[in-house]
């Protein structure tokens, strides 16, 4: 696409699909805290409006496309960042200028996106292609499966740390000044981070003992 062929462009379109994908994730999790309370009750029509509700279906194309083109994007910069980084020093001391969040935005990624297409298998293909009778009970029996649990909790904290830098860089990319807002971005992001990771690990934690 010719609107994406400066790098400018390319980390805006980057910025928008993850700050996309952070309200995407936030809701989840919105929906996914009614297995704990309300309970069974709330978890399941919340599940029955998203497959019905003609704006949340008109979304699911979007989403999809946008996890698409953060992947393929995100892949693509690292990529190019990689080959264009010639120039390696002697005392080469990475803590120092950035942080673990950071130099691996790719790992973290990456994991999560094997993360993703284990749930999609386990849960999304089921819903979709199986009569499953409830939702709720679906939900637990994998919350059940020590190796699900353990991979699920391991995703989160890789999301966690994605966030924890991807949240401010997203605003960098998008041109917010740096010493303007800089703290309160980093803050929100890495509350956002946290929220997101102990969120989601807590809820299969929880189901995993109960
Ligand atoms: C729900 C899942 C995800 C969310 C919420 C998310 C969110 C974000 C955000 C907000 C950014 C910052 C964008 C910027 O710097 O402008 C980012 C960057 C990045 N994401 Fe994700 N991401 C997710 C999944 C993935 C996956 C599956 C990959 C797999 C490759 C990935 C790879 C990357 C990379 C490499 C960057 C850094 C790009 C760069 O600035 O050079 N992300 N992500």
């Amino acid at each position: 696409m010719t609107i994406l062929k400066t790098s400018v462009a390319k980390k805006v379109a980057m910025a928008l699909s993850g700050l996309f994908l952070v309200i995407f994730v936030l809701l989840h999790l919105a929906i996914n805290l009614t297995l704990i309370y309300p309970g069974k009750e709330a978890f399941d029509a919340a599940v029955e409006f998203m497959a019905t509700n003609p704006f949340i279906q008109l979304m699911q194309p979007i989403l999809f496309l946008t996890f698409i083109f953060h992947i393929g994007m995100g892949i693509y910069l690292e990529w190019t960042n990689r080959s264009k980084r010639s120039v390696k020093y002697v005392n080469n001391n990475p803590g120092v200028a950035s942080t673990w969040a950071s130099r691996n935005m790719i790992w973290t990624g990456l994991f999560v996106l094997l993360f993703l297409i284990i749930h999609l298998f386990n849960y999304f293909v089921p819903f979709k292609t199986q009569e499953v009778p409830d939702h709720y009970a679906l939900v637990i029996r994998l919350f059940k499966n020590p190796y699900y649990t353990l991979l699920y909790v391991i995703a989160f904290l890789a999301l966690g740390r994605h966030l924890s830098h991807g949240f401010q860089s997203a605003f960098q990319s998008l041109g917010t000044p740096r010493e303007k807002c800089n703290k309160a971005l980093v803050i929100t992001g890495k509350i956002i981070a946290f929220i997101v990771a102990f969120g989601f690990s807590a809820i299969a934690i929880y189901f995993y003992f109960n």
